[in-house]
């Protein structure tokens, strides 16, 4: 691995562990911002999974849709896995809040799955990670590695600036007050609809059907406020105490 990937790795890992308490807060309690998407992951395994599968969540976060799936087959399996040991901790966190038993959990890089053999699991799922992964084609020829060749992939990536001002404004404070700190190659890589499904159809993916799902972000201005003062690269630029 090249230095700058190490580096983005690393700041990926920090950042998002120090936030998650906050982004399962305001993302995946009760009617969280993400809440619409998972939605549509459950809705889809309804429809499309049969019996009691085993799930790989990979890029959980604090356990969506992880948990969502495990709730929605209690017979099945999921392992959820992130980078960061913080948001893994905050998915262990809610999973036992919310008593669900059919769940484990484990520190992951997406573009190295190498602990899970071949044609493993049922249904791969990755919400909103693919494009923080400075070889997302790496994590997509991992997804179809591990999954069975019958099996279903859902994933998801943000679409283009014009649809995500709030993230464009958040990303663009980020870059001006630690511009060696992106979390990023290309926050917007995999935003159209025919770069995700090419990327997909490339890593050996067939029957890819793509949809757009509206996530609204109506953010309270405080807690905009609390999130961005929370952001651990704006707490360095400001000389906050870690
Ligand atoms: C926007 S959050 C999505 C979390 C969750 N899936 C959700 O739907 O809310 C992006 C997640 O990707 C994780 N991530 C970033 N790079 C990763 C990598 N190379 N491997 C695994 N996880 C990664 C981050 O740690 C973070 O938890």
């Amino acid at each position: 691995m090249d230095l700058e990937t190490c580096k983005i790795k690393q700041t990926q890992a920090t950042a998002w562990g120090n936030g998650a308490e906050l982004y399962a807060a305001n993302l995946h309690e009760g009617s969280g911002i993400m809440m619409p998407l998972i939605a549509a992951y459950a809705e889809t395994a309804r429809a499309e999974v049969k019996g009691n599968p085993l799930i790989l969540d990979v890029a959980s976060g604090t356990g969506e849709p992880g948990i969502s799936l495990a709730r929605q087959f209690p017979n099945g399996s999921v392992i959820m896995t992130d980078l960061a040991d913080g948001m893994i901790a905050g998915a262990k966190g809610r999973a036992e809040r919310l008593s669900v038993k059919n769940a484990s959990f484990d520190v992951a890089d997406a573009e190295d799955l190498s602990q899970f053999k071949d044609a493993t699991f049922d249904v791969v799922t990755c919400n909103c990670g693919l494009m923080f992964m400075p070889n997302y084609e790496r994590a997509l020829a991992e997804f179809r590695r591990v999954l069975k060749p019958d099996g279903l992939a859902l994933m998801s990536a943000w679409g283009l600036p014009e649809h995500t001002q709030l993230i464009s404004l958040m990303l663009g404070m980020q870059a001006a007050v630690a511009p060696n700190d992106s979390l990023f190659a290309d926050p917007n890589i995999l935003g159209s609809r025919e770069k995700l499904v090419h990327a997909v159809e490339r890593a050996g993916f067939s029957n890819v059907s793509c949809r757009e799902v509206n996530v609204p972000m109506h953010i309270p201005a405080d807690k905009v406020r609390v999130a961005l003062v929370q952001n651990p690269l704006i707490r360095r630029m400001a000389g906050a105490a870690d």
